[in-house]
């Protein structure tokens, strides 16, 4: 199978790993002061939040545990998710009186936190509180309560840390954007 390199379809560098990982730290110092002494439970929405889980974990300094759940909202490349997501991993344990934290990685149309908030909240937590690396604030369909923010993105698809293109560079340690024009899809 013929898989692009990203040198050949990048448009730009649009956030450094020396940006990202600085900006990381912050947010994990902040949700350490706005926890404490709370029980806390991260929950890391596979498979894109899988980068920032693991490094702001690492700036979280508290007793916490880490879960995972997957969603399926963007089946294939770089389709729209339509507001039909459906959860394809749930969780190991009950979330009854935890405080949970949701890790993501990009709030898009909003449809896919909106269905696991709805569906986290019938399980009775003591509080619900969404962190996203990215905000693409502009394609918002539905409203999502983001507390923590990496960064403000424009309508621009983004590949690495996490979000893929076709499930590939998601290895890579900073965020790029796509040039639509050199772009192809694995064959
Ligand atoms: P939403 O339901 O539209 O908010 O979509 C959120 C999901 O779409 C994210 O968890 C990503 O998996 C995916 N997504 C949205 N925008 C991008 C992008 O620019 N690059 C890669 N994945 C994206
Ligand atoms: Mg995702």
């Amino acid at each position: 199978m013929a898989v692009q390199k990203w040198q050949d379809f990048i448009k730009k560098e649009l956030i450094s790993e020396e940006i990202l990982q600085a900006r990381i730290k912050e947010m994990g110092e902040e949700i350490t002061r706005d926890f404490a002494g709370k029980d806390l439970l991260v929950i890391s929405i596979l498979r894109g939040g899988v980068m920032i889980t693991a490094d702001l974990i690492r700036h979280i300094e508290l007793p916490l545990a880490v879960e995972f759940m997957a969603v399926a909202s963007y089946e294939q490349g770089m389709r729209q998710s339509d507001g039909d997501v459906r959860i394809t991993l749930d969780l190991r344990t009950p979330i009854k009186g935890r405080h949970v934290l949701i890790v993501e990685d990009i709030i898009d149309s909003g449809h896919t936190l909106n269905s696991v908030m709805d569906l986290l909240q019938t399980r009775n937590p003591a509080s619900i509180t969404i962190c996203a690396l990215l905000d693409k604030y502009e394609r918002r369909e539905v409203d999502v309560d983001i507390r923590y923010t990496g960064f403000k993105i424009e309508n621009e698809f983004v590949f690495g840390y996490g979000l893929d293109i076709d499930e590939y560079y998601r290895n890579l340690p900073f965020i790029g954007t796509v040039d639509l024009d050199k772009y192809e899809a694995p064959s």
